[in-house]
């Protein structure tokens, strides 16, 4: 019987050497390994033998067999995963400087286009780039931002509620988040003033989607918080803004306008070189009750905020008369930009 487990136990292991794949070693770990293998037959013969002696003797071999086979199909695994993958980034290597010419390079949406160049352009007013979760809670996206539970302007965001309860929370807390607006929270509770930071994002609202409406969108949330900020930082701010995004002949305009968040507030409208305006977002003075959701103290900071459609922005600025365009995977649209 011992030479039997031995010699089971010596095939299997030169087998398993020569293994030289994922599905081989699988294969093997089934056959030697397995409950129908040779060395579990074996064992399952123990009880003919006749004396004590034996039975253990044969007992352990079997044991030590199995371990022998056991370690020996892991070190295998191991070794022909590590050389599938090897031959895997092998296979599909990019090579990163082979140059396909211009005809087939590909180029940004005309979203992202203008994602990256609103970044630019804000990064060198001096503000840094903050970034927020699109799945929120009630907390961040309403009750911070002065809209308590029953707040009238709730009702204005359309919101999409998720069936999400957070662990210790309440159901119907968890949404997509309506706006950029929670970043200006989120950032105020994790860094400490002055704050200079734009953040822009995909957000949500159950909209019917039409010419100019989307139910996912893009926004631009603008926050500072700093000593002494007033109304005018904020009016400046915007104008920098509008010259160096749209260009010299273009012009803006506050409007007085009403927000929870803000006090006051404003809708910002820019002009164009031929004299017409567009409505382009919302801002104002960041309300008081705001600033202390943020955890910062209201007689000692001030700060401003805006908000606008990055969608929006880019189609008004390329004169694409259907928002949908911007969403659609027509070649022959994007192409254009
Ligand atoms: N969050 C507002 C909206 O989505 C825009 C806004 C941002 C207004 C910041 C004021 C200040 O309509």
């Amino acid at each position: 019987m011992i030479s039997d487990i031995t010699a089971a136990r010596d095939a299997a292991l030169t087998d398993i050497a020569g293994a030289s794949s994922p599905d081989e070693v699988a294969a093997m770990t089934t056959r030697y390994a397995g409950k129908k293998g040779e060395l579990a037959g074996l064992k399952k013969q123990l009880g003919s033998l006749d004396s004590i002696d034996a039975k253990k003797a044969a007992g352990a071999a079997i044991n030590e067999a199995m371990g022998a086979v056991d370690s020996a199909l892991d070190e295998r695994r191991a070794l022909v995963a590590a050389d599938a993958m090897r031959q895997q980034v092998q296979t599909e290597r990019i090579d990163l400087t082979e140059y396909v010419g211009t005809a087939t390079r590909g180029h940004a949406h005309l979203v992202t286009q203008a994602w990256e160049r609103l970044e630019d352009v804000f990064v060198g007013l001096g503000f840094c780039v903050a970034e927020g979760p699109e799945v929120e809670t009630d907390w961040h996206n309403f009750e911070a931002l002065n809209m308590g539970e029953g707040h009238p302007a709730r009702g204005e965001f359309d919101t999409l509620f998720v069936d999400h309860v957070p662990p210790g929370g309440k159901p119907g807390t968890t949404v997509l988040r309506t706006h950029t607006s929670p970043v200006q929270i989120r950032t105020m509770l994790a860094e400490d003033p002055p704050i200079y930071v734009i953040a822009p994002g995909r957000v949500f609202r159950r909209d019917t989607p039409d010419a100019t409406h989307m139910p996912v969108f893009h926004q631009i949330e603008g926050l500072v918080v700093d000593r002494g900020i007033s109304m005018a930082d904020l009016a400046g701010t915007i104008d920098a803004f509008t010259k160096a995004f749209f260009g010299r002949g273009w012009n803006s305009r506050l409007r007085p306008s009403y927000f929870p968040f803000t006090e006051p507030s404003a809708e910002f409208d820019i002009q164009r070189p031929d004299g017409s305006w567009i409505e382009l977002g919302g801002c104002g003075m960041v309300h008081p009750n705001v600033l202390t959701a943020g955890g910062l103290d209201p007689e000692e900071w001030s700060g401003f905020a805006f908000g606008f459609g990055i969608d929006r922005m880019a189609i008004m600025r390329h004169g694409v008369a259907d928002i949908r365009e911007m969403f659609s995977d027509d070649l022959r649209f994007s192409e254009q930009f």
